[in-house]
C-alpha cells in the first residue's frame, strides 16, 4: 500500500477523492491535511472531519494555511462548491479532533515516521506543502514524490485566460514547491478538461449507496450545474479524482518531463509556464531543472471506470 498524505480543500471533487483513496486497497491515507481554497480553511476541515466520519475511517486530520503566502486572499467560489464546500448537502459536522500538529508541521513528521515511501498528494493552494518546505528544506529528501492536481501548461486557465485555482490561490509557495528538489508530478486542466463524468455514471455510483447516495447526488447536481453553465458540458470534471487515480495507473496519461515556473505576480499570476527538458533555450534559466512532470494526455473512459468501480464501494 502507498501511504499517502491528502492535501486538501474539500470541495466536491476533494471529496470524490478522498472517498476514492479511502476505498482503494493500494493507496493509505495517513492524513488530510486541510487548507484553504474552495471555502475557507475551518470549512475545509470540518468537512474533512464529516468525510471521515462518513468513510468510518481513522486516518489524522492536521488543520493547515488559512491564507496564501503573499498575494490577498482571493474569495472562495461558493459558485463552484456551494457555500459550505458541498454543494448544496448541508452535512452535519461530527465533534472532532484535529492532529496536535500543524498541517505543515505534521508533514514533516510524517516524512520521517515513512521515509522514502510517502507521497504528496496537494489537490489545493500549495500553502501547507511550502510551509513544510520552508521549515524544513530537508524534506525532499524523504518524499517519494509529491501528485499535484494544478496548472494549466497548454491550455487555458479557469480562473484567468492562463491560470487555474489551485496555483492561483498561492502562486508564491506554488513556484516553491515546483522549484523543491523532488519529483513533481503535475495533474492539471490540460488532462482533467478531458475527464467528465456524467449524470448516468453518477446514477451508476448511486444504485446501491443506501442513504450516502443523497450526499453523493447533492454535490454532483450543484458542481454539474457549473461545468455545464461554464463550460457545456453534461457533467463534471473529476480534477482531484483524477489526479489520486494518477497513483494507481499512470499507464493511463501520458507525461512530459522538464521544469515548471509560475508566474507569481501581476495579470497571469498563477500561470504555470512549462520548458520541456529536451528543448533548449539561449536563457539558461529553462535548463536549470527537469523534475517535473506534466501530464497532457489521458484515457478519459478508463479513468471514469477506474473512480466508479471503486466510488460504488462508499
Ligand atoms: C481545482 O480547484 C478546485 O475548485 C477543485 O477542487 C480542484 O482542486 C480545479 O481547478
Ligand atoms: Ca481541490
Amino acid at each position: 500500500m502507498t501511504p499517502i498524505i491528502i492535501d486538501t480543500d474539500p470541495g466536491v471533487d476533494d471529496a470524490f477523492a478522498i472517498i476514492y483513496a479511502e476505498r482503494h486497497p493500494n493507496l493509505h491515507i495517513v492524513g488530510l491535511t486541510t487548507v484553504f481554497g474552495n471555502v475557507s480553511v475551518t470549512q475545509s476541515t470540518d468537512n474533512a472531519a464529516y468525510l471521515r466520519e462518513q468513510l468510518d475511517a481513522s486516518f489524522d486530520i492536521a488543520r493547515g494555511a488559512a491564507m496564501p503566502w503573499v498575494k490577498p486572499h482571493g474569495g472562495y467560489p461558493d459558485f463552484v462548491h456551494g457555500e459550505k464546500g458541498f454543494g448544496r448537502f448541508e452535512a452535519t459536522i461530527p465533534s472532532y479532533e484535529t492532529h496536535a500538529l500543524s498541517a505543515a508541521n505534521y508533514i514533516i513528521e510524517k516524512s520521517h515516521e515513512y521515509a522514502g515511501e510517502l507521497v504528496l498528494v496537494p489537490l489545493g493552494p500549495l500553502t501547507n506543502i511550502a510551509n513544510a518546505l520552508r521549515l524544513d528544506p530537508s524534506l525532499p529528501e524523504r518524499i517519494k514524490r509529491v501528485v499535484l492536481m494544478g496548472g494549466a501548461a497548454r491550455t487555458p486557465g479557469n480562473v484567468s485566460p492562463v491560470a487555474e485555482a489551485n496555483i492561483w490561490g498561492d502562486p508564491h509557495a506554488a513556484h516553491a514547491v515546483f522549484a523543491a528538489p523532488w519529483q513533481v508530478v503535475m495533474i492539471g486542466l490540460d488532462v482533467t478538461h478531458q475527464v467528465v463524468m456524467s449524470d448516468e455514471m453518477v446514477d451508476d455510483i448511486c444504485e446501491s449507496l443506501g442513504p450516502k447516495a443523497e450526499f453523493i447526488k447533492a454535490m454532483a447536481s450543484y458542481y454539474g450545474a457549473f461545468y455545464k453553465a461554464e463550460r457545456n458540458v453534461d457533467g463534471f470534471c473529476v480534477h482531484d479524482p483524477t489526479t489520486l487515480v494518477y497513483l494507481n495507473h499512470p499507464e493511463f496519461f501520458e507525461v512530459e518531463t522538464g521544469m515548471v515556473s509560475v508566474v507569481a505576480e501581476g495579470p497571469c499570476h498563477g500561470q504555470t509556464v512549462f520548458a520541456q527538458a529536451s528543448n533548449s533555450y539561449p536563457d539558461p534559466y529553462w535548463s536549470s531543472r527537469s523534475n517535473n512532470h506534466v501530464c497532457f494526455e489521458v484515457n478519459a473512459d478508463n479513468v471514469n471506470s477506474e473512480l466508479i468501480q471503486h466510488l460504488k464501494n462508499f
